[in-house]
């Protein structure tokens, strides 16, 4: 996989600190549980050494506070990082994360390139720990990618190395929770990778070679269908898509099989549109760059498939991205024409701008085929769902209660943010079609959200729990909330809370 996107590399290690020496050391600090007293540093013998920044208020232990000071000549270190945590009833997982985050950022501009953490300082409790060792651990790496390998400029080379210390380092969960937690950010940063890429070097073509390459040497199995095979499969959705492009379509399947071959399967489907114009019904052209992100459920979807395999996880995965362009070629469909998907189902094409929901619907057929014990689809589908969540909430739709409930426990796990919406019969009734069976365009106004979402439930099969997550608001351009992420790429969303899904089905 590659790894020319981080700029650190983390160890950990099972040592007393104060017997090590080296160039940075970082301690936690947090604000005082009793009114107006100054913030505490996490390990008591340090707080002496800084008494007077303590008193002074120099010093908070907000959340995300990074103090630098220069030539500490802390023990046997040249220089100390404080990092606030935040007080502790506000303490989750989440802050820890932002924590991780923050120290990556000080550390990257400060120039550190050896860097010794207190981890114990994390909190007190062993239990919570290991947890907290994952959040830390994905805060520095999610915070740590960057994409420059199209710039000429020469390429700053230096990585940071960062070494957690901890007295119980070397215990089973806690080594167990810092794999995981490299592993879900740079599955993450992987995912980020693909999005960031413009459209004329993430075409459906290479967004599979891609998944392909990387792949090589586990035990996922990645094929890529082509334009014959998908006209073969009967993809009437995919293919009207594909139409107006030079750029032949891809169908990506991902399997894994980490359980019994007679164990049912799991199922995730991506939204891999390489770049979408819109079509016919042509997008403005302000801001239609950002439409090279609308590949990142995709993303998602092989980002989840490759962390599933890194962690080995007992279950079986079947994944499926649909990848195409969305251009407004001589052939390309034209508003009212009608296609037909894999199930048989007609559509008319009233906004060829909704694609989206017709590639999925191939996929989620074929996906359906499968008989697993779930299908979860992730697109930025909808514009719609960043008028109603912005970019703070990715809005999920599912009909089956006991699926919501596993759904909301992963992304309470994963720290991803995310929103029940509702989906009901009566978005069903607003996408019948007039000439065919449906419309690909709501004919109320409003809830577009739900109602693409009411299109792409015609193609599930009878039964099957499904969830569609709606990333259009959460896959790009979550710098201004999310310390981790950079300020307009990709985010790599969803790749941690599918992971969490798939845990559950172990
Ligand atoms: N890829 C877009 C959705 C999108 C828009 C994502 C803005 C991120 C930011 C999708 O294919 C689309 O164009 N949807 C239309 C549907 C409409 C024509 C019914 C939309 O949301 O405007
Ligand atoms: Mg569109
Ligand atoms: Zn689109």
């Amino acid at each position: 996989m590659s790894n020319s996107t981080s700029t650190i590399s983390v160890h950990l290690h099972a040592k007393d600190l104060s017997v090590l020496e080296g160039q940075t050391v970082v301690f936690f600090s947090k604000p005082s549980t009793k009114k107006d007293s100054p913030a505490v540093i996490t390990e008591k013998d340090v707080t002496k050494v800084f008494e007077s920044s303590l008193a002074d208020k120099l010093i908070t232990g907000a959340a995300s506070e990074a103090i630098t000071f220069r030539e500490a000549n802390l023990n046997e270190f040249r220089h100390a990082i404080i990092i606030g945590l935040g007080a502790d009833s506000n303490s989750d997982h989440e802050t820890i994360r932002q924590a991780g985050a923050a120290l990556a950022r000080e550390a990257k501009s400060a120039k550190f390139e050896e860097i010794f953490v207190h981890l114990d300082g994390l909190t007190n409790s062993k239990k919570d720990l290991a947890k907290y060792t994952q959040a830390f651990v994905e805060g520095l790496h999610l915070c740590s990618y960057n994409f420059n390998e199209l710039k000429t400029a020469k390429k700053e080379n230096r990585i940071t190395n960062i070494h957690l210390v901890s007295k119980s380092g070397k215990d089973k969960a806690l080594v167990a929770k810092f794999n995981e937690g490299t592993i879900l950010a740079s599955c993450a940063n992987f995912a980020k990778r693909l999005g960031d890429m413009p459209g004329n070097l993430m075409t459906p073509t290479i967004l599979a070679d891609s998944a392909i390459a990387a792949a090589k040497g586990t035990s996922l199995k990645v094929s890529a269908w082509d334009k014959k095979r998908i006209e073969k499969e009967k993809m009437g959705g995919l293919l009207g898509v594909a139409r107006g492009s030079a750029e032949e379509p891809r169908f990506i399947v991902m399997e894994y099989f980490g359980a019994a071959k007679t164990k049912k399967p799991i199922a995730f489907v991506g939204k891999g549109l390489t770049f979408d114009t819109g079509g016919i019904s042509i997008k403005p052209s302000a801001k239609m760059e950002d439409m090279k992100y609308d590949m990142c459920g995709g993303a998602a979807v092989i980002g989840t498939m490759l962390a599933i395999s890194q962690l080995k996880l007992k279950v079986n995965v079947v994944a499926y991205v649909a990848a195409t362009e969305n251009m407004p070629g001589s052939r390309a469909t034209k508003p009212g024409d009608v296609h037909t998907a894999r199930n048989g189902k007609t559509f008319e094409v009233n906004n060829t701008d909704a694609e989206g929901r017709l590639i999925l619907s191939d996929a989620l057929c074929y996906a359906s085929e499968q008989n697993p014990q779930f299908i979860v689809d992730t697109a930025t589908l909808t514009g719609a769902i960043t008028v109603a969540l912005g970019n703070v909430h990715t809005g999920y739709f599912t009909r089956n209660s006991a699926f919501k409930t596993k759904i909301e426990k992963a992304a309470v796990s994963s720290g991803e943010l995310i929103w029940n919406m509702p989906l009901t019969d009566a978005h069903v009734k607003d996408m019948k079609g007039t000439y065919a069976d449906l419309s690909n365009t709501s004919s109320a106004a409003g809830a577009g959200s739900a109602t693409a979402a009411a299109f792409l439930e015609q193609f599930v099969g009878e039964g099957i729990p499904w969830a569609h997550f709606d990333i259009a608001g959460t896959a790009w351009a979550c710098g201004n909330r999310l310390n981790y992420c950079s300020g307009k790429g990709a985010t790599g969303v969803m790749v941690r809370t599918f992971v969490e899904i798939a845990k559950m089905y172990v």
